[in-house]
């Protein structure tokens, strides 16, 4: 007998086999994993239009998965705000999204997330200049091999990864909440290869740095924060997420991971399938019920699998406050001048 191809069984049946694929890892988040998955549960593409009207800004737009959101935010209606280092990069990719999707509702802010006097600059005058922010898509992200400071005093991973993210969203959360805005933030499954390491993460040793190993920390961070951002601010209505792009052929990969590219090549997504989950989170209405959570493959996913790497509520309450101090914006106050009744209802969160 057949099993049927909708209802209770099938879902359950399809649930399984998810959760199988899983536990291969490989298979998980290569492109088979997308491709079985696509299939196990017959996903539709966002409905035309259904980001009409709507605002989103992505960060690292120049190229490989940024580039690949822009265009399909683009191509769903929304206005795109393209955030990026390089001036004529970052233009060049506008110019790119708007002959590919024929929307001409484009716009380019440059950034360089390595100082964080860009991000201020930059939330500042997209606070002035937007009158809603409906989507953030947190991209931008580099592995580099060399140990390397940025101006301003932190390591550059963490820099770009974490803090520089955690002060554009706390800059723009007004605007944010005003629209009932959804954050995206891009990790990476290195996450699940290492705890929170708090102290490594504000202070690698430049001797013997480890590319590899600051990147996952990185990355972790960014789980841990998007949990503490639904915890602190799900009840102002914006809602925030961690997605996993599975392993997809972009330029970062290529020249960060040479000889993992060479081998993996075959089996790594396209961008468009490594975007597919962000923009499926953009754009699904209702949003999902519970926030905070990590995704691949529109599913929710585990954020621990190997033993030790769990992090606690007290190093997850650590990071904020290194965030806090290291970006120089405190989240919980920054709402306080949009009126009396702008902050936190209740106390603080475990
Ligand atoms: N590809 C994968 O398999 C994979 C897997 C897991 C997670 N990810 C994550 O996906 C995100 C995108 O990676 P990708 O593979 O698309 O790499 P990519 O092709 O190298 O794109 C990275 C983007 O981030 C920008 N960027 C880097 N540092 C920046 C800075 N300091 N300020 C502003 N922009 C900066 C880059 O700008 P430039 O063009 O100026 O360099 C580029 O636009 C990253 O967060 C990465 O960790 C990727």
């Amino acid at each position: 007998m057949n099993a049927p191809s909708s209802g209770p069984l099938h879902s359950a049946l399809a649930e399984a086999a998810d959760a199988a694929l899983e536990d291969t890892v490989v298979g998980s988040i290569s492109r088979v994993g997308f491709l079985v998955r696509r299939r196990l549960y017959g996903w539709d593409g966002p409905a035309d239009g259904a980001l009409r009207g709507k605002v989103a800004l992505v960060t690292g737009a120049s190229s490989g998965l940024g580039l690949a959101a822009a265009r399909g935010l683009a191509e769903l209606g929304a206005r795109v705000v393209l955030l990026g280092r390089d001036p004529g990069r970052t233009d060049e990719a506008r110019s790119l999204v708007e002959e590919e999707t024929g929307n001409p509702d484009l716009h380019v802010v440059v950034a360089d997330l390595a100082r964080l006097a860009d991000v201020r600059r930059v939330a500042d005058d997209i606070a002035e200049t937007c009158s809603r922010l409906d989507v953030v898509v947190h991209n931008a992200g580099t592995l580099t091999h060399r140990y390397e400071r940025t101006v301003d005093g932190l390591e550059v991973t963490a820099q770009t990864h974490v803090v520089a993210p955690f002060l554009l969203t706390g800059r723009l959360l007004g605007l944010l909440e005003a629209s009932r805005g959804r954050v995206i933030t891009v990790t990476s499954g290195g996450m699940y290869t290492t705890g929170l390491a708090l102290d490594a993460l504000a202070a690698p040793e430049s001797d013997g740095f480890d590319g590899v190993k600051a990147y996952a920390r990185a990355k972790r961070a960014q789980v841990v924060l998007n949990e503490q951002w639904a915890k602190r601010f799900g009840w102002t209505g914006v809602t925030f997420q961690a997605m996993h792009p599975g392993w997809a052929d972009t330029a970062g990969v290529r020249s960060s991971l040479p000889g993992f590219h060479r081998v993996m090549r075959p089996i790594l997504r396209t961008p468009a399938q490594g975007v597919d989950t962000t923009l499926w989170l953009a754009s699904v209405d209702p949003p999902p019920a519970r926030d905070g959570q990590l995704w691949l493959d529109r599913h929710r996913r585990r954020t621990v699998h190997l033993p030790g790497t769990a992090v606690s509520a007290i190093d997850a309450t650590r990071l904020w406050d290194w965030c806090v101090s290291a970006s120089g914006i405190d989240p919980e106050r920054s709402l306080e001048g949009l009126g009396p009744d702008r902050t936190r209802p209740t106390t603080s969160p475990s």
